[in-house]
This record gives C-alpha cells, sequence and structure tokens, in this order.
C-alpha cells in the first residue's frame, strides 16, 4: 500500500457526509487536502474544523453541476495525487409517474457532471494517483429510477478511464448504499428513521454501514496501486437479494 504522506488529495464534496470524513482521514495520514463544494459557509467549517486538526488544508468553492466552473476550477487546481468525487444528485421511485425533467437533471448530475470531471481531471492526475467516483447500491431501477442509471454510468464511467488511464493512474467507484449521513438533512426526522428501518431490515448484515466504513474504502482505493476499473459496494450484502 502506498502513504498518503505529501500526496495531494482534491476531494470534490470533502464538506459534509463521507467526502468530509475521507479529506479528514487523508489529513491524518499527511496528505495535503483540498475541499469543494457548493456552500461557502459549510466549506469555511469544513476546512477551519480540519485546520484547527492540524491538516493542511485548503477550500475552493464549486458548483460541479456547472461545466464553466469546472473548467476554472481544474484551471486553478494543482497536480496531483488522488481526487474524489462526492457529486450526484438522486431520486427515488419508478419511471411510469417520474417527471422528465427530474430524470434529466439526476442523469446529468451523477453521470454527465462526473464524466466532465474525468476528462478535466486526466489532465492533472499525477503518474501513480487515481481517481474515485461515487456510485451507490440498493435500489432497483423500478424503484430508484435516474439514481439506477446514474450508478450504471458511473460503474461503466470508471471501467472505461480505468483503461484509458493505465498506465498512468487508476480509476475506481465506491457504492455505498443508504447511510445516514447529513444528506438526509432535509427530510423529516421521522421518514429517516423509517427508511433507516426498511434499510436495517433488507441488508443481510441488518444494520447500515458507518461513514467511516464507506470512508475507509475510498482510502484503500488510493493506497492500493493494483485495484483499477472496480466498483466496490460497501453495502451490507444488500443486492444479494437475501
Ligand atoms: N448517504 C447515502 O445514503 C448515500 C447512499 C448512496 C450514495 N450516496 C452518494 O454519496 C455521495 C455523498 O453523499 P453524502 O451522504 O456524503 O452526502 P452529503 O453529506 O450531503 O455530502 C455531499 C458533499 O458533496 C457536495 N456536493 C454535492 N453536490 C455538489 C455539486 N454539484 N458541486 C460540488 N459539491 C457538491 C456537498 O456540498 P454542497 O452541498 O455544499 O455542494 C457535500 O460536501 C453522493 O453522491 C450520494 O448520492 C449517498
Amino acid at each position: 500500500m502506498t502513504s498518503l504522506t505529501e500526496k495531494i488529495v482534491v476531494v470534490i464534496g470533502g464538506s459534509s457526509g463521507f467526502g468530509y470524513r475521507v479529506a479528514q482521514l487523508a489529513g491524518m495520514e499527511g496528505a495535503h487536502v483540498i475541499l469543494a463544494g457548493r456552500n461557502k459557509a459549510r466549506l469555511d467549517e469544513a476546512k477551519n474544523t480540519l485546520a484547527a486538526e492540524g491538516h493542511a488544508v485548503e477550500a475552493i468553492q464549486l458548483d460541479a453541476h456547472d461545466l464553466q466552473q469546472q473548467e476554472e476550477f481544474f484551471k486553478r487546481l494543482p497536480p496531483f495525487d488522488h481526487l474524489v468525487s462526492m457529486v450526484g444528485d438522486v431520486m427515488g421511485g419508478g419511471f411510469l409517474e417520474a417527471d422528465l425533467a427530474v430524470i434529466r437533471h439526476v442523469i446529468e448530475s451523477k453521470f454527465f457532471s462526473n464524466v466532465r470531471i474525468g476528462q478535466l481531471a486526466a489532465g492533472k492526475v499525477r503518474a501513480g494517483g487515481s481517481l474515485i467516483f461515487t456510485s451507490g447500491t440498493g435500489g432497483r431501477a423500478q424503484n430508484a429510477c435516474a439514481s439506477y442509471v446514474g450508478n450504471l454510468g458511473i460503474n461503466a464511467l470508471v471501467e472505461a478511464l480505468a483503461v484509458e488511464l493505465a498506465p498512468k493512474a487508476r480509476v475506481n467507484a465506491v457504492s455505498p448504499t443508504w447511510t445516514l449521513t447529513p444528506f438526509w438533512r432535509d427530510v423529516p426526522k421521522d421518514d429517516v428513521a423509517a427508511i433507516r428501518q426498511r434499510f436495517e431490515k433488507s441488508i443481510p448484515l441488518q444494520r447500515i454501514a458507518s461513514i467511516d466504513e464507506i470512508a475507509n474504502a475510498y482510502l484503500f482505493l488510493m493506497k492500493n496501486g493494483f485495484v483499477t476499473g472496480q466498483h466496490i459496494a460497501v453495502d451490507g450484502g444488500i443486492m444479494l437479494g437475501a
């Protein structure tokens, strides 16, 4: 396993949830971390907390849905060793009743934003580095609609980019299933509790993941130099059909 000491790790979506913990764990291993996210207050708070803990950290405001902003962001970035993307909006439900505009938005967000991130990151990632995207598991097409399509898109993207970028850099994805993170901050508490219960029943391991269990998968993919083109499910076996 390679060390992260003095490596530059970019986390798009590093101000909250999985991405924040990835940034913190990389910082604890001696990486210089660059966080990106849309909400300035959240980004500053994450940066200040990590800096107060003694980590080398900077923050750049970015809405990765805006491809012009992406161009400017990548121009500002120094060459880096690892890039993690947490970008991807979600939707639930099937296709029959879904609004086409919402389907389009989710696929734009989850797939096309990340395709562009991959294209731009390819020119900046250093030899021996990696790109890590975020896919997802747990839903089926009939109840996760464009999120399901977006996740399949990410899985295809990492397979293609892994070949296109080899041997210079590796490309992988982590696939979490439903996990309690700030992602659900705007959903009423009772609804969150009900969803959690539903997942705990359908996951063979009968619990949800901790944020650490997910974040550590990104760290593993940064440090193991022989894994590429993979989408690693950290989901308690939810897709095994128990
Ligand atoms: N939690 C789950 O249950 C779950 C399950 C499966 C997959 N996932 C996926 O895992 C990823 C991270 O989820 P999380 O639970 O850690 O969510 P979170 O706590 O809301 O964190 C998401 C991070 O991404 C940033 N972000 C989102 N959209 C962005 C954009 N367009 N441009 C730049 N930054 C953006 C957010 O900051 P701003 O909002 O300030 O931009 C935040 O820093 C998401 O792609 C999600 O779909 C989550």
